[in-house]
């Protein structure tokens, strides 16, 4: 059986915070889910989180039921952390040992681990590195052979110059690692119990220690502060769209991407620069998103074109219609094949039928528009009095003329023409004109005020 241990009790300090760190955020969603989320594609059986600042908001926000939370009242360090943990794993499983804050390691550098392991040694995850930094020192004899780890602050101005380091991702037999775990001490530079002391029990008692490395270094990546949190993010974008592209999107600049979420896609899709995406967005073939589009939880048909710096949420859009540039679609809408929706324009809660058209400079909410209706500039559904909202229902081929408003609960009958201007309060009927507009008067003769000092001259 394999089990995970992930290690994510650290107080985040340096991120200045009054979240535990490992909520921050990557891609949308916080770094300890997508360490959870690589566990369930690895298969793992049981996951064991030690936490401890803040423990209880990461039980509320980390929605697994899967997890066994197991509290670290006081970090002693690595091994007294995994110590804590190893009580709660069964003797003949196999563990991993992850980090909360090493998001991006990937399910396959860690299948890659365990088959190091195998079920006799241990696995660790190494990585060669032009300078090791504070990263721990892998320490190897004469022939190559893994001797032991040396943490950073421990180590020689020698030992400082090794080039592959610790990554902290492990893979043991549970009975052993238990039976290490209860000798470690702490007589070292932090006076914690160091986890990276096991390597050489496990030599000591004969065990082999099989070194693999990650498929890519960025994946070891830890996230100490905000600076290291944006340039995980960068990353991160920066390999998504390198996967999305390989399936066919058009990507303007990978280096202004961000899908927050799950994006799918058809054929032959496009993004501009500074489009993002969120939450559950997709799209069919030939779908084209402007420059500076904010997209959540859509669903677009083919060949639908978002223009320029429109803001959609939650709605659907049916094929070859075209939103935007400055639309806004806000949740549960859903737009009809063919039909348009134009600038400054907001739908909430509405239905837009098939070939209609909403061009300019209007708000349309809890409406159903049939299909094949204009409605003019500046058209305002009045569908709140201050304490409840109403309907606003218009039948197929409809015109609205510009600057009228319709006051809800109202319905406008099919083919029926509005007046430019109507304040509209009662149903319109069918095939008819409607209007509510005071009658034109010119006043002839009338002359225009003059200025005082003017008429003087006069
Ligand atoms: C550790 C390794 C080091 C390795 C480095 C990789 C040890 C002794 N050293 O050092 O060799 O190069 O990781 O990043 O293991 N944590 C707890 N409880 C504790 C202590 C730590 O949950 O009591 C968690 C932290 O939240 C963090 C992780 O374990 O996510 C690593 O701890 P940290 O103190 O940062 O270890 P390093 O000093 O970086
Ligand atoms: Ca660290």
């Amino acid at each position: 059986m394999l089990e995970v241990i992930i290690l994510a009790a650290g107080k985040g300090t340096r991120m200045v915070s009054n979240l535990p760190k490992v909520l921050h955020k990557v891609a949308g969603k916080p770094m300890l889910q997508h360490v959870l989320d690589t566990c369930t594609d690895l298969g793992a059986e049981r996951l064991h989180v030690v936490y401890g600042f803040g423990g209880e908001l990461l039980r509320e926000k980390i929605l697994n039921d899967e997890v066994n939370w197991i509290i670290q009242p006081e970090q002693n360090g690595t091994g007294h952390a995994v110590d804590i943990a190893i009580s709660h794993v069964n003797d003949d499983s196999t563990v991993l040992v992850l980090y909360g804050d090493v998001p991006m390691i990937s399910a396959e550098s860690l299948k890659n681990l365990l088959q190091a392991a195998g079920n006799r040694s241990v696995g660790l995850l190494t990585a060669n590195l032009q300078d090791g930094g504070s990263y721990g020192r892998i320490v190897r004899d004469e022939y190559k052979c893994f001797k032991s780890i040396v943490e950073h602050r421990d180590a020689t101005p020698e030992q400082c110059q090794i080039n592959e380091i610790n990554t902290g991702f492990l893979a043991a037999p549970a009975g052993k690692l238990r039976q290490w775990l209860t000798r470690l001490e702490c007589n070292n530079a932090q006076g914690e119990y160091y986890l990276t002391d096991i390597f050489e029990m496990a030599v000591a008692d004969g065990v082999n220690v099989e070194t693999c490395q990650p498929v890519e270094n960025s994946e070891i990546l830890g996230i100490n502060d905000r600076q290291d949190l944006a340039a995980v993010e960068r990353i991160y974008q920066q390999h998504q769209a390198t996967i999305f592209m390989q399936s066919g999107l058009a990507i303007s600049d990978p280096a202004r991407f961000d899908v927050r979420g799950n994006l799918t896609h058809g054929k032959d899709c496009s993004i501009d620069i500074n489009v993002i995406i969120e939450g559950d967005v997709a799209l069919g073939d030939r779908v084209t998103i402007g420059p500076n589009c904010y997209l959540k939880n859509m669903q677009i048909g083919d060949d639908v074109e978002v223009r320029a710096n429109s803001v959609l949420e939650d709605s659907t859009i049916g094929e070859l219609a075209i939103i935007g540039p400055f639309s806004r679609i806000r949740p549960q809408s859903e737009i009809s094949s063919f039909a348009h929706i134009g600038n400054f324009v907001e739908i909430k809660k509405s239905h837009v039928g098939s070939a209609s058209k909403v061009n300019h400079l209007s708000y349309i909410g809890d409406t159903e528009i049939g299909a094949d209706v204009n409605i003019g500039a500046g058209v305002i559904t009045c569908n709140y009095d201050g304490a409840n909202k109403f309907k606003t229902i218009i039948g197929d081929n409809a015109f609205i003329g510009s600057d009228s408003q319709l006051v809800a609960p109202v319905e406008i009958g099919r083919g029926a023409t509005i007046g430019a201007g109507s304040t509209i309060t009662r149903n319109a009927p069918a095939d008819e004109l409607t209007l509510s507009r005071p009658d034109q008067k010119t006043r002839e003769g009338w002359k225009r005020p003059l200025k005082k000092s003017e008429s003087k001259k006069n």
